[in-house]
């Protein structure tokens, strides 16, 4: 599955950071059952890949990335831990190049024009834009609209629940991501009701407009495909 397919199958990508293997089933099956099906793991623990790797296997439902991938290493790595998709907070050639070369979706974030032309030249089509609020956030997003309406987008970086509708209603937002769905504490406290509730508020957001565009359907899996993927 193409990544702009990835970002319509849900209008909130949750970013996890999640510091203990032994939450993750528990974890994705609350999320996923709330109806938050795509989750990006961040490479940010040590626990990451295990916990990527547990949510493959024993979460067959859950379409589950890598997030803040850096380097070709990275993303090696990621992919051999089992992750459907990749995320990163910005692109590097070398990258993008080990990108190209697996054929996997992959996320690029930017934070503007230009970066958001170059990831396109180089085959992306669906962005991040990171860190959304710092950069422009609704009124970027608007403008890039103009000229570059080819281009999707997965604002993330300062959205919550209070702006994320906001964000799903412009034209070229597929899906917005953000850590607000699963607070740090009601994580470490296995407060699974708390983030329920967070994620099946997260799930009844409006579909963004983005998303009916181009539909291509969510049918699939993701992070198997041999087309470029991105
Ligand atoms: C990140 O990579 O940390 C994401 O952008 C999450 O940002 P948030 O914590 O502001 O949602």
């Amino acid at each position: 599955m193409k990544a702009r397919d990835i970002l319509r199958l849900a209008p909130v990508m949750p970013v996890l950071v999640v510091g203990d293997p032994g939450l993750a089933e528990d974890l994705a099956h609350t999320l996923v059952d709330a109806g938050l099906p795509v989750l990006e793991i961040t490479l940010r623990t040590a626990a990451a890949l295990p916990v990527l790797r547990r949510i493959r296997d024993a979460v067959p439902r859950a379409v589950v990335g890598a997030g803040t991938v850096l380097d070709p290493a990275q993303w090696a790595q990621a992919l051999d831990g089992g992750a459907m998709f990749g995320v990163s907070p910005g692109l590097t050639p070398a990258l993008a190049a080990a990108v190209r070369r697996r054929g996997v979706a992959f996320l690029p974030g930017v934070a503007t024009a230009s970066e958001a032309m170059c990831a396109a030249e180089q085959g992306f089509d669906a962005l991040k834009l990171f860190p959304a609020e710092a950069v422009g956030g609704r009124a970027l997003l608007r403008s890039l609209h103009g000229p570059l309406p080819h281009l999707v987008f997965c604002p993330t970086g300062g959205v919550d629940a209070g702006n994320a509708g906001d964000y799903l209603a412009l034209p070229n937002v597929a899906c917005v991501g953000g850590s607000w769905v699963t607070p740090q504490a009601a994580l470490a406290a296995r407060d699974w009701p708390t983030i329920a509730a967070l994620a099946a508020q997260a799930a009844a957001l409006p579909r963004p407009a983005g998303s009916a565009a181009e539909g291509t359907g969510a049918a699939g899996r993701a992070g198997t495909s041999a087309a470029a993927g991105r």
